[in-house]
């Protein structure tokens, strides 16, 4: 160990005490045999880079374990040696979490963990907790035609996605991804591993359907799945809001008809100074969506674009972005961005004032290539809503709609100036409301917010739950990130 640490020292690039800790770190990853990326190896600077490229951080290490003992004994060697540690499943966090969301953490880097096994008597999949969600789509396909309820991009990882939460153009018929989930095995700070589930450290399986990020590393996720349905409509209708006025008398009647929307029907607003659209997913044949959707057609004067049938399959390839379903390692997608979110229920004359005179007077002047979506999330007959907020984690269960603020660069750096374009954009919206009327969803984080705030932004009133049960599995928050849960 001596020349690489005098050699770094004469560099000046770290602190004695950081040297040591990396020396100390890699002498105990490499007693347990955890397999490690080799510095500078093209492996390293792929699991390194963040997919949002304004919050690169260096960790320590990057271990790629192969087995949950790898990942028990890279706990294990975090603790001992004092280093913090985080899993890296997709690694899509907006706020590079998956890294530490700062320097000098461990990474468990899980991508390459990625099995899914179907049995397909029962319909439990045991899924790996380093598989991208096109992965898990496509072997429950191939393995039984099978489906879970999830996100749309095929790179995001199961591992983030499910443990904070896992919203979708299924989730007003079929809940959150983290409905589905039916046990779990996870690896805890003092590297034992468990298994959780509603009859078994129930609590702890509370914990991990919402904040499990700050609990420990989910080495197979067990899930519960639905038969791919055969028939499904997907659809887009653009709206012509040109002007404060148009919008408002249109978000009216688009919200009104969100509250009681069928169950089968899932509808987002899609918002981009180019376009504005609702987008989304039908649970029927054509027919029976535009019986329903017609109406709301009429009412908003808006433009069907596209109204297409298609199996469970057509439907993930359309809303999957264009790229290939079957995601694994390597995966070098990357952008640059801020984000925010925002949970609300209806909005009044106020707010929805508000939230067009933002659009018309501040935000369109935004020459970034920036969006809104608002998700129908909640409403009389939403699956995500039909449980109780306490019921997981997941804390934001009753709120209609879920707002998505994304702003960002095609290329170069994010500037300075540009973070109070979707921070304005969530205050002018909250202005006036009391911290209990509305949240925020941990996966789609604000990386600006300090610890404190985001707790209690993201869990309102399950936080205190969170914090016992944080205190009795990781007492010495050992998987620290600057937005997690502190006992
Ligand atoms: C292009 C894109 C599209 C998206 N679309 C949607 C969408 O439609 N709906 C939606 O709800 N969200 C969506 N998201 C957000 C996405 O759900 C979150 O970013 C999610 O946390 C990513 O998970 P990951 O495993 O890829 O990320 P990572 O960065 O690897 O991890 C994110 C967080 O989860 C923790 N974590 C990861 N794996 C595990 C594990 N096995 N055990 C314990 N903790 C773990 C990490 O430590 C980190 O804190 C999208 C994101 C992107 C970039
Ligand atoms: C179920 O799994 C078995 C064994 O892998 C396989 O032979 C069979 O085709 C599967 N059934 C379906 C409906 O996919
Ligand atoms: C957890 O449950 C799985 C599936 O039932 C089982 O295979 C595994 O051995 C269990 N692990 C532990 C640590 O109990
Ligand atoms: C729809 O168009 C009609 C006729 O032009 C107009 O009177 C009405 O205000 C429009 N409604 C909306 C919500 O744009
Ligand atoms: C609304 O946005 C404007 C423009 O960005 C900003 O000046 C104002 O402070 C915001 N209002 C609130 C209540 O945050
Ligand atoms: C709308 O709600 C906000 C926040 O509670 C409040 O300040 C405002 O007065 C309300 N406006 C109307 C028209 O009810
Ligand atoms: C590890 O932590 C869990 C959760 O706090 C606890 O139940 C268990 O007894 C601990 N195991 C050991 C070996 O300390």
């Amino acid at each position: 160990m001596l020349p690489l640490v005098s050699a770094l020292a004469l560099l000046g690039v770290a602190t004695a005490s950081a040297i040591d800790k990396a020396a100390a770190l890699s002498e105990c990853l490499s007693a347990a045999q955890v397999p490690v990326d080799a510095a500078d190896s093209a492996d390293y600077k792929l699991d390194a880079s963040p997919y949002n490229l304004r919050l690169a951080y260096t960790p320590i290490s990057i271990v790629v374990p192969t087995t949950p003992k790898h990942v028990q004994d890279a706990v294990a060697c975090a603790a001992k040696i004092g280093v913090k540690t985080n899993a890296k499943c997709g690694g899509h966090s907006y706020g590079s979490f998956g890294l530490g969301g700062e320097d000098g953490h461990l990474v468990i880097e899980l991508d390459r963990y990625n099995q899914v096994v179907l049995d397909n008597v029962t319909g439990i999949a045991r899924v790996q907790g380093g598989a991208r969600l096109g992965h898990v789509a496509s072997e429950l396909w191939d393995q039984g035609k099978r489906a879970l309820s999830h996100g749309t991009c095929p790179g995001v990882g199961v591992g983030g996605h499910v443990v904070h939460g896992g919203y979708g153009v299924s989730s007003h018929t079929k809940g959150l991804a983290l409905d589905w989930l039916i046990g779990a095995t996870v690896v805890l700070a003092n590297s034992t591993i468990v298994n959780c589930s509603e009859s078994e450290n129930a609590d702890l399986f509370w914990a991990i359907r919402g904040a499990g990020s700050s609990m420990g590393v989910v080495t197979e996720f067990r899930f519960d799945t639905f038969p791919a349905p055969e028939t499904l409509t997907y659809y887009v209708a653009a709206l012509k809001w040109g002007t404060a006025e148009r919008m408002m008398a249109g978000f009216k009647i688009v919200q009104e008809f969100a509250q009681d929307m069928p169950k089968e029907l899932n509808m987002r607003l899609f918002m981009t100074p180019r376009f504005i659209n609702l987008e989304g997913l039908y649970y029927g044949d054509k027919a029976s969506f535009k019986a329903i959707f017609d109406p709301l057609v009429a009412k908003t004067n808006a433009t069907v674009q596209l109204t297409q049938q298609g199996g469970w399959l057509d439907q993930i390839k359309h809303f999957g972005g264009g790229l290939s379903l079957d995601q694994g390692h390597p995966y070098d997608f990357h952008e640059t961005f801020n984000s925010a979110s925002l949970y609300t229920n209806a909005l009044n004359e106020t707010q929805i004032s508000n939230f067009a005179n933002y659009w018309f007077q501040y935000a369109k002047s935004n020459k970034r290539d920036w969006y809104v979506h608002i998700d129908v999330h909640g409403g009389k007959n939403s699956a995500v809503s039909s449980k109780a907020a306490d019921s997981t984690a997941y804390a934001h269960r009753d709120y209609l709609f879920m707002y998505l603020f994304y702003d960002r660069v095609d290329k170069g750096v994010f500037p300075a100036s540009g973070f109070s374009h979707v921070q304005n954009y969530v205050q002018n919206i909250t202005d006036g409301l009391s911290s209990s009327q509305w949240g925020r969803y941990l996966n789609y984080p604000d990386p600006s917010l300090n610890q404190a705030t985001a707790q209690e932004d993201y869990f309102g009133s399950n936080l205190a739950k969170l914090k016992s049960i944080k205190k009795a599995v990781d007492p010495q928050d050992l998987f620290y990130y600057p937005q997690g849960i502190q006992a």
